[in-house]
């Protein structure tokens, strides 16, 4: 048998994506349903702004060419979460695995106009003696020290997630949600056990999966984003479900990481992929350079 193991199904955009087995009646309704906000902007100039400002220290230089998107303004997605009675947003990443939202200290300007963590006003919370810093991808470092406490993810409490409270926010001002939550598989340098681990434990969920509806700029009125936990909503996508192995686990313990062999625009090809592209709801874009893809 194969292990149990969390699936992620991240339908609408381009791919559908799950692993493991646990997918015998996923078409039941019982699963949970939280909805996502979504931050857009309404002008390719400033998009592409915000995007070198986003990924500038991923690539050394600007390469992004200047494309006309006039349908796809939709910058990020991002949901609640409470920790020690007090409201976050989070970007629900599944590109990484710690939980950290900004501390109540943080006198940086990033941090400031965002919710942050007051210890003082949380009774469960255990202080730590650990510092972090953790660096995403993006090129951004987030530093501060770690602690316990309760938090709860649409009404599922787990006790005792060790998260961060950062003191030093490399998060750009570009990002409306105050911090990360992980959901990636990984061993978190913060979280560990991370909270779906957490979530995994407590038998809560019907099925072990996390599926994403990203709603598009273009069919703004009614096309509602979302995360479900426990199962999916079939209504939100059409066709079948296509199922795609994980890459070499050894290799990328895990990470959301599977083979990408081509993309298509309006059905047309571009062809010579070859590569490893990590499903991470952390980013909005497809990143292509060399021989790497990052799938969202
Ligand atoms: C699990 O399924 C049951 C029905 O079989 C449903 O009542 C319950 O709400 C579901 N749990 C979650 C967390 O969705
Ligand atoms: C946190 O958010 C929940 C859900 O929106 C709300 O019911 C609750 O009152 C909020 N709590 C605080 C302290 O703002
Ligand atoms: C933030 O400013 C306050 C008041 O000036 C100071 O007490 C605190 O140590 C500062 N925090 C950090 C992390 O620098
Ligand atoms: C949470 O941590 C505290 C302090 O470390 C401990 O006393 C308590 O038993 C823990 N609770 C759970 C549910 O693990
Ligand atoms: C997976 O990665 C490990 C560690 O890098 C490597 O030793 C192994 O050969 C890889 N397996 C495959 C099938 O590529
Ligand atoms: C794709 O890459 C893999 C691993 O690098 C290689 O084994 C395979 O032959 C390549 N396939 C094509 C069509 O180039």
């Amino acid at each position: 048998m194969k292990k149990f193991l969390w699936s992620l199904i991240s339908f609408i955009t381009f791919i559908v994506f799950i692993t493991s087995s646990d997918v015998a009646s996923i078409s039941d309704s019982n699963y949970l349903t939280i909805e996502l906000f979504k931050r857009e902007t309404n002008s390719p100039e400033k998009q592409r702004a915000l995007l070198t400002l986003k990924y500038s220290k991923l690539f050394r230089r600007d390469v992004f060419i200047p494309l006309v998107n006039e349908i796809n303004l939709d910058f990020s997605y991002y949901g609640l979460i409470t920790i020690g009675g007090q409201n976050f947003t989070v970007d629900y990443d599944t590109g990484s695995p710690d939980l950290w939202v900004p501390g109540i200290q943080c006198n940086s300007s990033q941090c400031g106009t965002h919710n942050k963590f007051d210890p003082v006003k949380s009774s469960t919370f255990v202080p730590s003696q650990k510092n972090f810093i953790l660096s995403y991808g993006t090129g951004t470092v987030i530093s501060g020290y770690e602690g316990q406490d309760v938090v709860i993810l649409n009404g599922i409490s787990v006790t005792n997630l060790t998260f961060g409270i950062a003191l030093v926010d490399g998060f750009n001002t570009i990002y409306e949600e105050d911090g990360i939550l992980g959901l990636s598989r990984q061993i978190g340098q913060v979280s560990n056990p991370g909270l779906i681990q957490k979530i995994k434990g407590k038998k809560v969920l019907n099925h072990t999966i996390i599926a994403f509806h990203f709603g598009r700029y273009k069919l703004k009125a009614t096309d509602k984003s979302f995360m479900n936990l426990g199962g999916i909503d079939v209504s939100a996508y059409i066709g079948n479900i296509v199922y795609n192995n994980l890459i070499n686990q050894t290799r990328h313990p895990g990470t959301w990481m599977i083979s990408l062999h081509d993309i298509q625009v309006d059905g047309i090809s571009i062809g010579g992929i070859n590569s490893s592209a990590l499903i991470d709801t952390g980013r909005l874009y497809f990143i292509l350079y060399k021989n790497v893809a990052l799938f969202q």
